[in-house]
């Protein structure tokens, strides 16, 4: 995969907007925050193709990227306190109407803090995600904020937490790249 060919595609703030899909998907999905347009630009090797921020509730659409080929989808986060109801409303529609489309999911990837604990809205993602039989792997995110020792007992109290294997897990860092190789040929192997 040529990731230096990335571009931004479109942004979509409803489902029904969504055109059809034409090539191999790979989604990521996350809390609000927890490193979902970092983690893609790091796999981009772009500084800031996707929008950033340290204020969640960056990601307000569903934004696609072409890549060689591949679309990438950048979700808006879930489980963000501070927006209205209605917002709220309108995200939750977005993930889970995405979801609900006939669309070629070839890899989800699916973001936890390596920091906390799983969420209860970790274990709704999650346990959809199995539920539907959609291919997927956990990133653990912001590795690089915490101690090598403290990572595993993380990946380990998580891995239980989620209900997955530890093949499925890899611990990330958008901040010093650890784990984006790893990352890039677990895509590589979904869609080509
Ligand atoms: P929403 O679009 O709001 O749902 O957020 P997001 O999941 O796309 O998170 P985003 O990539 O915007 O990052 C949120 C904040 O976390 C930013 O301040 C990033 O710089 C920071 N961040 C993301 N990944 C890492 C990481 O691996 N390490 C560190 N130290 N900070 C990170
Ligand atoms: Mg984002």
């Amino acid at each position: 995969i040529n990731y230096q060919t990335a571009r931004f595609e479109a942004s979509y703030g409803t489902v029904a907007q969504l055109p059809e899909p034409a090539t191999p998907e790979v989604a990521v999905t996350g809390r609000s925050n927890v490193g979902k347009s970092s983690l893609l630009n790091r796999v981009f090797s772009r500084k800031d193709l996707v929008k950033v921020s340290s204020t969640p509730g960056k990601t307000a659409n569903i934004n696609f990227f072409s890549v060689d080929g591949i679309r990438f989808v950048d979700l808006p986060g879930y489980g963000f306190a501070k927006v209205s109801k209605a917002e709220k409303r309108r995200w939750a529609d977005l993930i889970s109407g995405y979801f609900d489309q006939e669309r070629s999911f070839n890899l989800v990837i699916a973001l936890v803090d390596i920091r906390h604990e799983a969420q209860q809205l970790d274990l709704d993602m999650i346990g959809f995600l199995q539920q539907s039989e959609l291919p997927f792997v956990v990133a653990l995110t912001k590795a690089d904020k915490i101690g090598r020792s403290k990572q595993n007992q993380q990946v380990a109290t998580l891995t239980r937490q989620l209900g997955v294997e530890r093949e499925q897990v890899v611990v990330t860092s958008s901040a010093t790249g650890e784990g984006i190789d790893g990352l890039r040929r677990r895509i590589a192997a979904a869609c080509l």
